[in-house]
């Protein structure tokens, strides 16, 4: 439904009016089990699902993207669940993270760091090092959590002997300089935040989608686009 950005106007601003869209990737679980297989392969077939979406939010001119990957609370999953996570998360930074840091986004992870090993991390800073001049931005929140996140950036205030301002505290989170996302979708059925970029979300507009995440296709990116650009955002004026 909205042009791909490169094709009619390579110029023109978009016309949804999103600058900022942010995922919550749920329902790779049910997606497997609704097929007799293993949590895994939900989460495998997720990750294409997550190829897909962000390549098309890009075409259609969206400048940030962030997806929630793995929440702080997901460590309470069976230990071979977690395992599978994090071996795909590895994979990924060879692969898809690297494809579309190539493809000129700027990668940038959010979250806690403190449980990654020395090699996760070090990957991870190369591949945020090497993408910092693009300008489209796909921010991953792996072990994040919204109040761990605001948590943080308090101590951070506190150890810079920073007043503790609203304009202060936004750029200590972890998404730092990044716009507030404009519009968050849920995939998976439930409505619920699950601690996500709570501080961020103030006035974002939800959309939620029965939708499971490996199932997400590109008019399923539209449909909640074309939502939000019906919706009347007031932040709390008339
Ligand atoms: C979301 O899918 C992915 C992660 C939380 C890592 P789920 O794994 O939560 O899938 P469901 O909700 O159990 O179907
Ligand atoms: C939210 O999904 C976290 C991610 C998508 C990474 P969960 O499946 O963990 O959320 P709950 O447990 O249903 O709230
Ligand atoms: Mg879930």
């Amino acid at each position: 439904m909205f042009f791909r950005q490169n094709e009619k106007f390579p110029d023109q601003k978009s016309e949804h009016g999103v600058r900022h869209i942010a995922f919550i990737m749920d329902g790779n679980g049910r997606w497997a089990k609704k097929r007799g297989m293993p949590r895994e392969f939900g989460h495998r077939e997720g990750a294409k699902a997550f190829q897909r979406v962000v390549e098309y939010c890009g075409d259609i001119g969206i400048e940030y993207v962030t997806v929630y990957a793995f929440s702080t609370e997901n460590w309470k999953r069976p230990e071979n669940e977690v395992k599978a996570i994090m071996q795909l998360f590895t994979e990924y930074m060879s692969e898809a993270f690297r494809v579309f840091a190539e493809k000129g986004l700027r990668i940038r992870f959010i979250g806690d760091r403190s449980r990654f090993d020395a090699d996760l991390l070090c990957e991870m800073n190369r591949l945020e090092q090497d993408s910092k001049d693009n300008k489209k931005v796909l921010n991953v929140a792996f072990n994040y959590g919204g109040r761990e996140d605001i948590l943080h950036a308090v101590k951070v205030l506190a150890s810079e002997g920073k007043d503790f301002t609203e304009e202060n505290l936004t750029v200590a989170l972890y998404t730092e300089q990044c716009p507030e996302p404009d519009l968050i979708v849920r995939t998976g059925g439930e409505m619920r935040i699950s601690n996500f970029l709570l501080w961020q979300s103030a006035y974002a507009e939800l959309y939620f989608t029965d939708t499971l995440w490996p199932d997400m296709q590109e008019k399923d990116v539209d449909a909640a686009v074309a939502e939000f650009a019906r919706r009347n955002r007031r932040f709390g004026g008339v």
